[in-house]
């Protein structure tokens, strides 16, 4: 039965690592990913191609319900390709400006309550590892594991750094550093399902620590050591 099965959310504030986290983790036990901003920020992105203002509501909502997104698996390392209505989005939903607008969207009830159950489709056999801000609070809350991903925010914002910098994207540190804690504060602030740890999550502090390192802590976390 779908709903038997098991599920490990890893929650956390942006560039904790747990995008990469969440891939290894799901590929290492063979289960399926939700990437749940992913469908924050196709909203925002679906929204401004229709045209739908960041401030409507009852019209962002409508946009959720609606997104015709699709995940498709991609060589292992590599990152999932990202679909909507049939494009492939994959890069565009990961600019700074994407993840801005997705934030604001995902502020709203309506919103959230629109995706709430396309997220809960994800949970089928032989496994689930859910990436997000409230996995572990709202979406399963009867999760086996939960995992609440942090790091500091300037080691966030030297990685995000590296990121843009590999890729060609000339960024400045500081500004860097900013939006990440303008970001945080509206995603711990927002009524709708604020980022916090649920009181069961096992908090994983990733500052200095490897990727390896903190893949062996969540894995042993979730008891697959
Ligand atoms: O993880 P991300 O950067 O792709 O998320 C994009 C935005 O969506 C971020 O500002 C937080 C929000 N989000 C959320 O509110 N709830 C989730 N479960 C996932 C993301």
């Amino acid at each position: 039965m779908a709903t038997t099965a098991p599920v490990i959310t890893v929650d956390g504030p942006g560039g904790a690592g747990k995008g990469t986290i969440t891939q290894m983790l799901a590929r290492r036990l063979g289960w399926h990913l939700l990437d749940s901003g992913a469908l924050y920020r196709l909203t925002a992105l679906a929204a401004t191609r229709q045209g739908v203002s960041l401030d409507d509501e009852a019209g962002l909502a409508e946009v959720a319900r609606g997104l015709d997104a699709a995940f498709e698996p991609t060589e292992p390392g590599e990152p999932v390709r990202v679909i909507l209505a049939g494009e492939d989005v994959t890069r565009e939903i990961r600019t700074e400006a994407c993840g801005d607008n997705a934030s604001r969207v995902a502020a709203m009830q309506p919103v959230r309550d629109a995706l709430l159950q396309r997220q809960r489709d994800f949970r089928q056999p032989p496994g689930l590892v859910a990436d997000g801000r409230d996995m572990g609070t709202v979406v399963f809350p009867r999760a086996e594991t939960k995992i609440f991903l942090t790091a500091s925010a300037l080691e966030r914002a030297e990685r995000r750094y590296r990121q843009l910098k590999d890729a060609g994207v000339d960024v400045n540190i500081d500004a860097l550093l900013e939006e990440i804690r303008v970001r945080d504060e509206r995603d711990m602030n927002r009524s709708a399902a604020p980022l916090k740890p649920a009181e069961d999550a096992q908090v994983i502090d990733s500052t200095g620590l490897s990727i390896e390192e903190v893949l062996d802590r969540v894995m042993a976390a979730a008891g697959q050591a």
